[in-house]
């Protein structure tokens, strides 16, 4: 007998995507949250950077719609984009009266410094020092622990959606939770709701170097996927140009905001080499920078480049960069004084499940938001600090929706129990961690920053026969949450190397030696893999 919860509302994901849902939803609803490990690990914490938001009155909506289109290289949608950059400010303005302290710039009390990324024309990104994401999810959980109408379950381990077609044999599809585990008591359980909503972040951890937590592992795009979604643009994999390159340091992000503030990229020798890359040079999109860093790592036979932003005063790095400060003096580097050794990592999964502007999916009663969707916004390649931003306003409409439109609420549907009778304990998890190492290297070695025919296909090769080897594990041995994280990363490393294959141009984060060009003979079009289910 699996123990069975129900609820209004099921959010899997407790990051900021989440979390703005769950407290936008609570005043009228039941709502459950789950998070795989503790409530706050997410990539949401880690966030540096900011928000973009147009708050400076030389800047414009239209600038910052013009930016994300032009980062995006054709593949945004419009619409979407028009949509996100509109509700920004009133997002924003929601944070603070959730509590959210922004850096201020010190002229008056009630004006915001903003800083400057990649790709944005103007100043624009509102920010807590180097550290918004912790400001956000911190704040934002502290609301939801006092909320009685919120259910908070760290540990419990989303396994697979239970819906209407796979689960009940019916015609019409719909769904109607999530089989999950209870990772501490190891416990098979069922979460039955009206609404479910995937919020589980990116898929950073299918590379071997990645700026992302280790809950990054695409589940919610894997069982959207399996369930029926259709998923979207996958090969548009964003490689963040400057993670802290020492090798203790697992993978720790120097954020774009320092070159937003005058730091300029390096060679070992001194020399500056982003102009020759880019009119923008340090500033340039990152897709740009990170292939520019690629090329010169790979041309000089370096290691790293280097970062440095020494000339600017010391209590000015002190004050804006406080937590990479400390960091990199943790590893021995004074930032203050001398460049930071940094090397590109994996940090952003442009693609995703499908959704619209209300966070819909392809299956009714499933939303996606955040990271895991894939709206438009972000095209063939995300502009700095508009990822949290999408994660706020599709996260309010999301809950607006849901507001207006119950069609399921009295639907309490019997779910056959979680089926373990045919498992056997695993006797040894030797295999799970060999596998899960050689998937991260093999995509890092053959799908990452410069791709090509030749390196897809070896990919896809050994993919296949690891891909076999989890299947038959999964079929015979109690499930583990390793177990479950690895198969969710072979179903999303088939559909990174799939889109990659699929697309025969160069376009955005998508990079390949055979086509090396933007193919502009005819319009450019979404990589649309449809649901496995
Ligand atoms: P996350 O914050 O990743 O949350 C995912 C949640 O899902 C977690 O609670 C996790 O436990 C849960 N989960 C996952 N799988 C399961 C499962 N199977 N069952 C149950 N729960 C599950 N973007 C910006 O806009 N500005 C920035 O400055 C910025 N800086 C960044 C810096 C770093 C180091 C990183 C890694 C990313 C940064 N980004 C930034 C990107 C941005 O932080 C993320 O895209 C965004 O936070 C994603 O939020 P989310 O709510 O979608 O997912
Ligand atoms: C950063 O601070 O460089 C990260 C910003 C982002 O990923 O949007």
């Amino acid at each position: 007998m699996t123990a069975s919860h129900h609820f209004d509302v099921l959010i899997i994901g407790s990051g900021a995507a989440g979390l703005t849902l769950a407290l936008q939803l609570a005043e009228h609803s039941q709502v459950a949250v789950l998070a795989k490990g503790q409530l706050e690990e997410s990539a949401s914490l880690y966030a540096q950077g900011g928000i973009s938001v147009v708050l400076d009155q030389t800047d414009s909506l239209q600038s910052h719609i013009d930016d994300t289109l032009q980062a995006g290289a054709g593949l945004c949608n419009e619409e979407t984009v028009r949509f996100t950059v509109e509700h920004a400010r009133e997002s924003i303005e929601w944070l603070i009266d959730q509590g959210v302290s922004f850096t201020k710039d010190g002229t008056t009390s009630e004006t915001y410094h903003l800083t400057q990324e990649g790709g944005h024309s103007h100043r624009r990104i509102i920010h807590a020092a180097d550290a918004t994401g912790r400001e956000v999810e911190t704040s934002l959980l502290s609301k939801a622990k006092a909320h009685s109408n919120i259910h908070l379950f760290p540990y419990h381990i989303g396994i697979d959606l239970i819906t209407s077609r796979k689960n009940l044999g019916q015609h019409e599809n719909q769904c109607i939770g999530c089989y999950v585990l209870d990772i501490k008591t190891d416990t098979p359980l069922t979460f039955t709701a009206p609404i479910t909503v995937m919020a589980t972040g990116g898929a950073g951890k299918v590379y071997l170097y990645t700026s992302n937590p280790d809950v990054s592992t695409g589940d919610g795009i894997a069982m959207g996927w399996r369930a029926g979604c259709r998923v979207a643009n996958m090969e548009f994999i964003q490689f963040h140009p400057t993670c802290l390159y020492h090798p203790k340091a697992k993978s720790f992000l120097i954020s774009e905001a320092l070159r937003g503030e005058g730091a300029r990229l390096l060679l070992a020798d001194g020399t500056p080499f982003m102009a020759r890359f880019h009119p923008q040079a340090e500033l340039a999109p990152r897709d740009v920078v990170a292939r520019a860093i690629d090329h010169e790592m790979k041309r000089l036979g370096d290691d790293c480049v280097y970062l440095d932003i020494s000339h600017q005063p010391k209590e000015f790095i002190e004050s804006h960069f406080p937590t990479i400060y400390q960091r990199c003096l943790d590893f021995g580097i004074d930032m203050t004084q001398e460049p930071i050794p940094v090397v590109p990592a994996a940090h952003y999964t442009c693609g995703g499940l499908i959704t619209n502007l209300n966070g819909q999916t392809d299956i009714p009663g499933l939303y996606a938001i955040g990271e895991t969707a894939s709206t438009g916004l972000h095209g063939a390649n995300r502009m700095a600090s508009n990822s949290l931003l999408e994660c706020l306003v599709f996260a309010r409409s999301a809950a607006q929706h849901i507001k207006q439109n119950q069609p399921f609420k009295d639907y309490k549907p019997t779910i056959p129990a979680w089926d373990a009778s045919r498992v056997q304990p695993a006797k040894e998890a030797i295999s799970i961690s060999h596998n899960w190492d050689e998937l991260r290297r093999f995509m890092w070695d053959y799908v990452g920053i410069v791709r090509s025919n030749e390196r897809l296909h070896k990919a896809q090769l050994r993919l296949r026969l690891l891909q076999r080897e989890i299947e038959e594990y999964y079929s015979q041995h109690h499930i583990s949450s390793d177990l479950l994280e690895l198969r969710n990363l072979a179903d999303i490393a088939e559909l990174i190397i799939t889109s990659a294959l699929h697309r025969q141009e160069s376009r955005g984060l998508h990079y390949t030696l055979d086509y090396p060009e933007v193919d502009d003979s005819k319009p450019a079009m979404d990589t649309i893999i449809a649901g496995k289910f």
